[in-house]
């Protein structure tokens, strides 16, 4: 760091603040729709929309109503999708054999998106959790989550999201070595343009309940998911995850949670040259929503500027259930 500075009274900063047009000038960073994924969740059915309790302000769509949603975030600017089922718990097993139906419900969806609005992209999580009775991101023996068995589900469940046209697969099953082996299944398969966005540092998190009660695995899951997620006290250990991703082929690399782990937004910034994501979740909308309600916080005031956090620690954008919210509020904006 340079210390070129003047001394007061030569060097004022407020001269640089002082309104609106020097502040626009000489920003640093700035919010815009591009920098948005916005995470929806999918309920099978017809004409449905149902609220989510934990998540005041956001629904489960059956496909129809997805599709109408969708098309007016698309309108709104939103570049991109990421969807999530809630899976009925007839459909669930030990096994996770729905996780790779190709008429499961995120493939449907994804089939019916990429045919309506084909330059909206989305994305599909690559992990076992919303179709695993046992709730777990992995399959389950004798209260162990199996690593080398699970990669075997994971690498079909990535091949038929890819042959449903999804654009970006997110690994989020914090599984060893499963990024090589779903890029090198797609290669093979002939997949060759299919984004992987890496899940690569995720951490077992206290702000994951409301997603889990969204998707309906709460009740699923038993203890908790410290053996394969990273622990939120380790700093150089998720450095070594994006590392090994980036290497077994992902393209892009997510920080999970969001807001309390900017630290980690700009080591991996700084460190490698592949563009970063945010995911702010479940319970940090929760939080926020709270705050809005209750009137703790201006809702677009606080809603920039988490966004913003995200940029100044270098990442390139946010998956937030707030993208929608967000987008509105900037199409007024301009
Ligand atoms: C599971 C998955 C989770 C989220 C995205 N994918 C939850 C978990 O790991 O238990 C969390 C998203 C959120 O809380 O908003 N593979």
């Amino acid at each position: 760091m340079f210390n070129y500075s003047a001394d007061f009274p030569f060097h004022r900063g407020r001269r640089l603040r002082k309104n609106s047009w020097i502040r626009d000038l000489v920003t640093e960073n700035y919010v815009s729709v591009n920098d948005l994924i916005w995470p929806i969740f999918v309920v099978e059915g017809e004409n449905k929309i149902e609220p989510i309790s934990e998540l005041p302000g956001i629904n489960r769509y059956s496909i129809d109503n997805l599709l109408k949603i969708a098309s007016s975030a698309f309108e709104l600017g939103i570049k991109c999708v990421a969807l999530f089922p809630y899976t009925p718990s007839k459909l669930k097993s030990e096994k996770c054999e729905e996780a790779y139906n190709p008429d499961n419900l995120v493939n449907k969806a994804t089939r019916l998106l990429k045919k309506e609005l084909p330059d909206l992209g989305v994305m599909l999580d690559v992990a076992l959790d919303p179709y695993n009775s046992l709730g777990h991101d992995g399959l389950v023996k004798k209260n162990k989550i199996l690593n080398d068995e699970t990669l075997e589900v994971l690498i079909k469940q990535s091949l038929v999201q890819a042959e449903s046209g999804a654009d970006i697969l997110g690994p989020s099953d914090m599984m060893d070595g499963r990024v090589k082996l779903i890029r090198e299944n797609l290669e093979k398969n002939n997949f060759k343009d299919t984004i992987i966005l890496s899940y690569s540092a995720k951490f077992s998190s206290g702000f994951y309940g409301p997603f889990r009660a969204a998707i309906g695995s709460s009740g699923n899951l038993k203890g908790d998911k410290k053996s394969y997620q990273l622990n939120y006290l380790n700093y150089k250990e998720a450095l070594k995850d994006v590392a090994l991703d980036l290497k077994e082929g992902a393209d892009m690399v997510m920080v999970k949670p969001g807001m309390p782990y900017l630290d980690l937004c700009r080591q991996i910034c700084d460190t490698f040259n592949v563009p970063t994501f945010a995911y702010q979740v479940s319970g940090e909308y929760a939080m926020l929503s709270n705050g809005i309600k209750n009137g703790t916080f201006d809702k677009n005031q606080i809603l920039i500027e988490t966004i913003s956090c995200f940029k100044r620690a270098g990442c390139n954008g946010v998956l937030t259930y707030f993208a929608y919210e967000i987008a509105k509020f900037l199409k007024t904006e301009n």
